[in-house]
């Protein structure tokens, strides 16, 4: 049977509707280039009522889901727990958990039928920890703890649930993120050399580490898959105490 896809980006600002158009090119140069079909579905993660329409429009068009990757996510610009309201926090444990947790239970249900998987998207962060992070850190640890649990609820089910950690990968948000500090090119040198392999990860990489969960991991469930390029091995310059 041929592949099909449904993915969806954000519909909240003027400033994102580049992004509807990225995704309307994306879909129409997947749809071209095969095999399978591509559909793109506008929907703000943040919301469970776009969540809910979001699986409910994949299933009118392909009449089951397979797999749920949840991917969708931000990394706010770093600042001290000082800094850092409530509300940020709460806005993005919604954006990074919450919606996770409501796609997969929008699915489950489809999934059950077919015992698919579910892909979790964390971040190599969630286990090790980063600096001025604490609350993305921990949108992302929550993540692997949840994959853990709902692998064991969904056993019954014959439906795997698994989680990528990556390490850096240069995407749209990492060169955001480089942009904001006061020499970016620097920046992304420091983040390639954080990689045992002295390079960041691509996004074809994370792409096949999917594929590998979702089609050829068949007795893996509950694992968190480290795409690191070895950054969490080895001593490093860590101390954060003041000389
Ligand atoms: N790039 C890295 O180094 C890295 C490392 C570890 C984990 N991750 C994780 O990988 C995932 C993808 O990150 P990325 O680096 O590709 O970032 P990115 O900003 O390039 O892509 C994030 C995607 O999420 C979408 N998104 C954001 N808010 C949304 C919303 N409210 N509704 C719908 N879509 C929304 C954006 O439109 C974008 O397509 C994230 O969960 C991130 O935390 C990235």
């Amino acid at each position: 049977m041929e592949p099909s896809w449904c993915f969806v980006q954000e519909e909240v600002s003027v400033a994102h509707i580049t992004s509807f158009a990225a995704g309307e090119a994306q879909e129409a140069e997947f749809n071209t280039q095969g095999p399978g079909s591509c559909k793109f579905v506008r929907c703000d993660m943040s919301k469970e009522e776009e969540i809910k329409r979001l699986i409910t429009v994949t299933v009118e068009l392909y009449g089951y889901i397979d797999c749920l990757v949840n991917n969708a996510g931000w990394h706010p610009p770093h600042k001290s727990t000082d800094e850092t309201t409530a509300e940020e926090f709460r806005n993005l444990l919604n954006l990074n958990l919450i919606s996770y947790f409501l796609a997969s239970k929008f699915a489950l249900p489809y999934l059950r039928q077919r015992q698919g998987n579910i892909i979790n998207i964390s971040s190599l962060v969630g286990t090790i920890g980063q600096k001025d992070a604490a609350p993305y850190v921990a949108t992302k640890g929550a993540i692997i703890s949840m994959t853990k649990a709902m692998a064991v609820d969904e056993s019954g089910h014959h439906v795997r649930v698994n989680c990528i950690s990556p390490g850096n990968v240069m995407t749209p948000l990492w060169e955001e993120l480089a942009a904001q500090t006061v020499n970016a090119t620097a920046t992304i040198r420091t983040g390639e050399n954080a990689q045992l392999m002295g390079r960041m990860g691509t996004e074809a990489e994370c792409g096949v580490a999917a594929v590998f969960l979702a089609a050829d991991a068949t007795f893996c469930t509950g694992i968190d898959l480290i795409l690191s390029g070895g950054a969490e091995l080895n001593y490093g310059f860590k101390s954060q105490i003041p000389s």
